[in-house]
């Protein structure tokens, strides 16, 4: 059996602080919101919440270009609320893991100030400058690459113009990074979930990528590059080791074998990685021409199978569906054509991915069902990704009604509607008009209705939580996928022992012949008949 650790067993709840609850009525979520709603979170069993960015910022890219890393973004509070946060969710026996943003800062911090005042100046190398640029793109769009006039260089970003790439290769950045996170440490908080930090090591030679319309591919020479291990088991000497923590890399590109050595124990990195495999299955984007391609169970089953039994025994998986940066579960594989088929297939969906071998995380709102939002126009994004993807549509000669709905399938402005506490006036998120508008679906989907809904949404992810805190089976259990090739079912077993599991999800509406001996210990309908009706789904303790 995989060695016991909390971060194991733990289930994380991903709050998005813009958008969770608004103490303040200005509009925007905050900290304090986030302390008074709490209980909300111990009542769900989620015994973890990962913040997403609460730093000082411009917010340029909603607090993912960090202009201090040690003072809270005015929006949010002060760090009187973060302290009252932090106390309050481990007096319920909440951890509570910080976003760590360190492949890039700000253009306001002021160690890029400094850099970039003169190329002689303590951090005149704290960044990455370059008389030449190649031929990069950066991820919202451009050219990777921004001319700056002092110092007569360009310097690179791999993501917005505001947001500068820190330079990994120069001692005083890391130990500066060190620092930082030590001071959060020092705090008290429970760990880190790590921003594209599979992207800190740059191949040093910066070569041009392989085209994909305008600019190079820079991925080849920017993930997994070359010191990355180097760097990541300094930063677990520095700091890490000091501390009992959860630690989850983003993992951009990382594949299996990768992912592998971020997180074998004995390599002391980290505990795991955020992989996008799974999510990147047919999905549109500006990088494969918005190809919507259909999706296939058997080819999505491949992806689990492979990084459950890559990662077994040696390294530990995230279990995720949705986050910040990606659309609604329901919408993208449930179905939400009538309210019967929403409710059965977003639980579906909740048993499918939960069971399997990893930490799961939940993101907020993603427990009650929420679906995606109808947007009416460009107006109404925010997202600097969507308001950058809508200009290359436009671009492309893609007419507004193209354009929108295929900013609809993608947007990450999906996930970050308000969350909907109730059916009243701006779903009892703030008395203010919110800073994106509310999801369509709101009087119906919000926590109000579905507390009093004992076949809810909420109420189901409730149990599926209490379940597998209570098994080590499906928790540390071995993996076994079955009828792989079945285009409706997804079938996985848990193993440990004597004792086995069957996880049985019909991801269509198909009614299935499937039966199997054993007691139904969850199940999305009240009966249990010989087949599989449309999204039933059922955990099964075999005999
Ligand atoms: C990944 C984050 O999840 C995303 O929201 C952000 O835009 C980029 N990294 C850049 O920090």
């Amino acid at each position: 059996m995989n060695e016991r650790k909390w971060w194991k067993e733990g289930c994380v709840y991903q709050i998005y602080p813009r958008s969770f609850a608004d103490s303040n009525g200005d509009g925007i979520g905050d900290l304090k919101g986030i302390t008074d709603h709490l209980e909300y979170v111990k009542k769900l069993g989620c015994d973890i919440i990962w913040l997403n960015p609460c730093y000082k910022s411009p917010n340029d890219d909603n607090g993912y270009d960090i202009s201090s890393y040690t003072e809270i973004m005015d929006d949010f509070g002060t760090m009187e609320d973060f302290d009252a946060l932090l106390s309050k969710a481990h007096s319920l026996g909440i951890k509570v893991i910080m976003d760590l943003v360190v492949n890039h800062t700000s253009d306001e911090h002021e160690w890029f100030i400094t850099s970039s005042s003169s190329r002689d100046n303590d951090k005149a190398d704290w960044y990455i400058w370059r008389e030449k640029k190649n031929n990069w793109g950066a991820c919202f769009g451009g050219s990777a690459w921004e001319w700056n006039e002092k110092r007569g260089e360009y310097y690179l970003h791999s993501f917005s113009r505001k947001q500068p790439d820190l330079n990994w290769e120069n001692v005083d950045v890391r130990n500066a990074v060190y620092e930082m996170m030590r001071y959060w440490g020092d705090k008290g908080i429970d760990g880190f979930r790590m921003d594209v930090i599979t992207m800190i090591s740059k191949d040093q030679n910066f070569p041009d990528g392989v085209k994909t319309g305008e600019y190079g591919d820079s991925s080849p020479y920017t993930n997994n590059g070359p010191r990355i291990h180097e760097f990541l088991k300094e930063m677990n000497r520095e700091v890490i080791s000091r501390y009992d923590w959860l630690t989850v890399g983003e993992g951009a590109g990382a594949r299996v074998e990768d992912t592998l050595l971020y997180t074998d124990p004995e390599r002391k990195e980290l505990n795991m990685i955020f992989s996008f495999e799974h999510m990147n299955y047919n999905k549109p984007s500006g990088e494969n021409g918005w190809i919507e391609a259909p999706f296939s169970l058997p080819g999505y089953k491949k992806i689990y199978k492979k990084w459950q039994e890559g990662l077994s025994g040696r390294g530990w998986n995230t279990l995720y569906l949705e986050n910040h940066d990606q659309t609604r579960s329901v919408s993208r594989y449930g179905d939400t054509s009538t309210p019967e088929l929403w409710k059965k297939s977003a639980k579906a969906l909740a048993v499918m991915y939960f069971l399997m071998e990893g930490t799961p995380y939940i993101y907020m709102g993603q427990e009650l069902g929420v679906t995606n939002t109808d947007f009416q126009d460009i107006t109404e994004f925010r997202d600097i990704a969507a308001l950058n993807d809508w200009k290359e549509l436009k671009k492309s000669g893609r007419s507004d009604e193209e354009a929108l709905h295929l900013l609809r399938l993608v947007s990450r402005d999906n996930s970050r509607t308000p969350f909907p506490w109730n059916g009243g006036e701006n779903g009892g998120f703030s008395t203010h008009s919110p800073w994106i508008r509310m999801n369509q679906d709101y009087g119906l989907i919000n926590v109000e209705e579905e507390e009093k809904d004992p076949s809810s949404v909420l109420n189901f992810y409730r149990k599926l939580i209490a379940l597998r805190k209570e098994s080590d089976t499906l928790i540390y259990g071995d993996f076994t996928l079955l009828e792989e090739d079945d285009e409706d079912l997804f079938i996985y077993q848990r193993t440990m022992g004597d004792e086995k599991y069957r996880i049985i999800v019909n991801m269509s509406g198909k009614e299935r012949e499937y039966q199997c001996k054993g007691k139904v210990v969850l199940s999305n309908y009240s009966d249990c008949l010989p087949y599989l009706r449309a999204w039933e789904a059922k955990v099964i303790k075999e005999e």
